[in-house]
């Protein structure tokens, strides 16, 4: 069978993980969380002190790019695809409220951008590979055959974050979850390099309203149109 390129791309906390990666599942394709990578750089930026709340050296952050190796390993009891920086798996610390609020600053440094695109594309060579991200359709694989591009209200995506967060036992309110996507959408969209925006040939999907299934079915179909074209 025909193997494609597919790019998820969208605003945060749109559900694009759940659906990339039941969709690699069942093609039986590579999946990339190109947020992860973002988000272990900037752990990376925030345990070094190279970030904080007052603090700012973006240099020397810079400098550290060339050794930094970032890698995927699939861990075999959850059958999950986890981040490792330097060998270590950083999956667990990277998703939460402390990251996610300088992620957004990191991701939108040039260099920072420029490592990771080349990472991104050398592990799509071979196609067979569902990616999402911000920037994949416009920029990472500005030739896949199938980009999506998802959107949901703040509202929603900040209710099902929300919801993740207060599973994973971290004591956090609604308001400052918002006020998180909300920042987040804006520092992402306005941003100088690649910023979040539709590819022209995108297909966009407004998933406030549909179910994981719905969803699912729908890109699903969409995707194997595409290989079987
Ligand atoms: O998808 P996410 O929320 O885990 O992404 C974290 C941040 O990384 C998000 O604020 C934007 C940035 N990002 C990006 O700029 N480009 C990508 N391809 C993926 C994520």
């Amino acid at each position: 069978m025909k193997k494609v390129t597919i790019a998820l791309d969208g605003f945060s906390s749109t559900g694009k993980s759940t659906v990339a990666k039941r969709l690699a599942r069942e093609l039986g394709y590579v999946y990339v969380d190109t947020g992860a990578m973002y988000r272990a750089v900037t752990l990376y930026a925030l345990r070094k002190g190279y970030i904080g709340e007052t603090e700012k050296n973006v240099k020397a952050l810079i400098d550290d790019l060339p050794q930094l190796k970032l890698s995927f390993q699939v861990n075999f009891d959850s059958n999950q695809s986890e981040i490792h920086l330097n060998g270590e798996n950083v999956e667990g610390e990277i998703r939460n409220l402390r990251v996610s609020n300088k992620v957004s600053k990191i991701a939108a440094i040039q260099e920072v951008r420029q490592k990771l695109v080349e990472q991104q594309q050398k592990m799509g060579l071979e196609k067979g590979i569902v990616m999402d991200g911000r920037d994949i359709g416009t920029v990472v694989f500005p030739e896949a055959e199938l980009k999506v591009f998802m959107t949901a209200s703040p509202e929603h995506r900040a209710q099902r974050r929300y919801k993740e967060l207060l599973e994973r036992g971290e004591d956090i309110t609604y308001e400052a979850v918002l006020k998180n996507v909300q920042e987040r959408d804006y520092i992402d969209s306005n941003r100088e390099i690649s910023p979040l925006r539709k590819a022209e040939d995108a297909i966009e999907f407004d998933n406030s309203n549909l179910s994981l299934e719905e969803q699912f079915q729908a890109i699903y179909k969409l995707a194997l149109e595409k290989i079987e074209a």
